[in-house]
């Protein structure tokens, strides 16, 4: 508490920051306050909250200026004009648009790369890759990495890939990931990558949107120990774009020969084209394409309320800056830092926090082929000693899976290593904060909770690991620049403690700027909702020292492992199985997973119930979306809980499938309101 100061004169402005620098609110003994030791904070960035604030204040008073000032250190090849940010979020007064530095010339990929390599960094590891299998391994120096690109970028090139063409990734966790993520921002392709866990079909889907000049891909990867044969999901799919209209004349793959031999993977001759055959052929140098802060660096498709998947497109200049100051305060990055993050480069997160953010800070990144439970429970233990990791940042799922398997398997290694946690996802529930906090980081390393969102490219509400206190299972306090809002049904904004609608007020450098091909739909779904404001979708609430609670979405999205799923997707893949009459799915909390999928069906007339159509209904999932988002329950329903004008009340299905049968509410309003009794005596069958 003594470390905490009164609110420097001004501050009064930010409401969300209310009493928390208030001594006295602090001391109280209602909440769970963990400090940052002495030691820490005194190296930190950011050391207290009074340091904090005044850079808050700053950045909220003067945002053109402050984010001017950060963008500074890049390098520019023309600086961008005055002002530094042009915005309209009020769709009352207009269309919606956000710009930052617009009319500056950048490279994202030149400002990861030649600079840090420009910098003296050239002989710095940027990626440690660690193998599934054991004892197989790899490292990439700043130069090498830039070699690397380079070629790619050239090969590129050649075939024809130019500025503003979509390339769609589809690969695992090698180094060959990032390497096509930054081959393709050198020349301004624009990239997609798509999660290698996604079906053939949802693949597809994706090249159709975006209709990609190539496709790059590997032959196949092991998961555990089992080989995933990806090419052939990647021909599947690229037939089915064919027959959709939109055929994609190369697909570039890489020969993974830890999970198979080239032999024996299909080839389509003239449109397949192995990478170690072409790609190490070229140049190591290779000139960048200039492109403006706005040009588009990539899309990202992501899940919404309807089935269509949304594809997020972030531009250059803003996320650029963007990602590198959420990534260096948020874990008080130190030169000498290992960094961890187990995200997949096919999420966000692994776009802005294991390609973006730390290469601009010239980090060592680890990067992790495999299952953080193989061979074994300890393997993310036994990497972090092994490479002496410092920062490591994962999902709130796996500390959960983890916890679950013993203390045994995390205090067989040292992990002295370890200075700052991570977690990202979904809410960490106090008790896996504890655990992670005690067990994982030995009651030494702050956790930072950063929440946020495909569409917010980088942090927006996270600790600062050495400036305040934390409570387990809070997210804590915006970031630099961002102004959260807490909002009632009718969009109005609610001060001091309270729960609410979480909205953002004003634009941030790393927010998206539309939806690819549908910009109505980003303003309706963003925008409309509380005018004036940004819709996160979820929900939140203050506490009196104004610390922010994350509580979940409150669309009809599911949050499964910290993967974002729309309960429209899984219904429509549900329905298109011939036996599916009608169909509707809900989350359910789940031990592990954070939320599990559960789906109500109705089968066609005459069609009756049984455990191999159970089966085979799960299996229409995993093919048309993946396996991640197979459901968990299948809950036959001869009829659903409809309004008299045929609307599915989730509401109750929700009590439902959570065994809330005495929370059911008023169900008068039903059309047929025997249903619910129907339903819940099926729950178990
Ligand atoms: C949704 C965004 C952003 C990277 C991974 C997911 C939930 C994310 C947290 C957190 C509570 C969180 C929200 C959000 N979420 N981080 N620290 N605490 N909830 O990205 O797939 O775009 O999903 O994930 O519900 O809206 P995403």
């Amino acid at each position: 508490v003594d470390s905490l100061t009164t609110m420097p004169s001004g501050a009064g402005k930010i409401s969300c920051l209310n009493a928390v620098v208030l001594g006295e609110a602090l001391a109280s003994e209602v909440d769970e306050l963990v400090f940052p030791s002495h030691h820490f904070s005194s190296q930190a960035l950011v050391p207290s909250p009074q340091k904090y604030l005044e850079i808050y204040q700053r950045s909220i008073d003067d945002p053109a200026g402050f984010w001017s000032d950060i963008a500074s250190q890049f390098y520019w090849k023309q600086k961008w004009p005055q002002p530094a940010v042009s915005e309209n979020l009020d769709v009352r007064e207009g269309h919606v648009y956000i710009e930052w530095f617009k009319g500056g010339i950048t490279n994202i990929s030149y400002n990861c790369l030649d600079r840090n390599v420009e910098a003296g960094l050239g002989d710095k590891v940027a990626i440690y890759w660690e193998g599934n299998d054991l004892g197989s391994d790899a490292t990439l120096t700043y130069s090498q990495l830039l070699q690397r690109v380079c070629q790619l970028a050239n090969y590129l090139k050649d075939v024809g890939v130019k500025k503003g063409d979509a390339v769609v990734i589809y690969l695992p966790m090698l180094m060959e990931l990032p390497i096509a993520m930054l081959a393709c921002a050198r020349i301004g392709a624009v990239h997609s990558v798509v999660f290698a866990g996604f079906s053939a079909e949802s693949l597809a889907q994706r090249i159709v949107d975006c209709k990609p000049k190539a496709v790059i891909t590997c032959n196949a990867v092991k998961r555990g120990s089992k080989p995933i044969h990806l090419k052939d999901i990647v021909d599947a799919a690229l037939t089915g774009s064919a027959q959709q209209g939109v055929s994609v004349d190369v697909c570039l793959t890489y020969e993974n020969q830890s999970a198979m031999m080239r032999e024996s993977t299909k080839w389509q001759e003239g449109r397949d084209v192995w990478w170690q055959d072409v790609v190490p052929k070229y140049p190591t140098t290779c000139d960048v394409e200039w492109v403006d802060a706005e040009d588009p660096l990539f899309l990202l498709y992501t899940s919404g309320s309807t089935g269509k998947p949304k594809g997020v497109l972030h531009t250059t200049g803003g996320y650029m800056v963007y990602t590198a100051t959420t990534f260096k305060y948020a874990f008080d990055y130190k030169p000498s830092d290992v960094y961890w993050c187990t995200a997949d480069c096919g999420w966000i997160t692994g776009h802005s926090y294991v390609t973006y953010g730390p290469m601009l800070n010239g980090a060592s990144v680890l990067v992790y082929e495999g299952a953080p439970n193989y061979p074994d429970s300890g393997r993310c233990w036994d990497i972090v000693d092994k490479y002496k990791v410092t920062i490591f940042y994962t999902a709130p799922t796996l500390v959960r899976s983890l916890m679950r398997e013993g203390d045994q398997y995390v205090t067989r290694y040292s992990r002295k290593s370890l200075r700052v946690l991570g977690s990202v996802g979904e809410p960490i529930n106090p008790s896996a904060w504890r655990w992670y906090f005690n067990v994982v980081g030995d009651s030494r390393c702050p956790i930072s909770d950063t929440w946020w969102q495909t569409e917010t490219g980088g942090f927006l509400i996270t600790p600062l690991p050495g400036a305040w206190p934390q409570k387990p299972g809070s997210a804590t306090f915006p970031f630099f620049g961002v102004q959260p809002v807490i909002v009632d049904e009718k969009g109005v904004e609610i001060e001091g403690e309270c729960s609410g609608y979480l909205c953002i007020k004003g634009s941030w450098p790393g927010a998206f700027r539309t939806l690819y091909g549908d910009h109505e739909r980003y303003e309706t779904t963003y925008f409309k909702p509380f005018p004036g404001y940004y819709f996160s979708g979820d929900g939140c609430s203050r506490d009196k020292d104004g610390y922010h609670w994350l509580t979940g979405r409150v669309d009809d999205v599911i949050n499964v492992s910290g993967h974002r799923i729309g309960t429209a997707e899984v219904e429509s893949a549900l329905v298109s199985h011939p036996q599916c009459a009608e169909a509707a799915v809900v989350g359910v909390e789940h031990e592990v997973k954070g939320q599990g999928i559960y789906a109500f069906v109705t089968l066609v007339e005459g069609v009756p119930y049984s455990e191999e159509l159970r089966k085979s209904l799960v299996l229409a999932v995993r093919q048309q979306i993946g396996a991640f988002a197979a459901p968990d329950k299948i809950h036959w329903a001869p009829g659903l809980p409809k309004t008299r004008s045929g609307k599915i009340m989730r509401r109750i299905l929700r009590k439902i499938a959570s065994r809330q049968l005495d929370e059911l509410g008023d169900t008068s309003t039903l059309a047929d309101p025997s249903v619910v009794d129907q339903l819940i005596e099926l729950a178990d069958h």
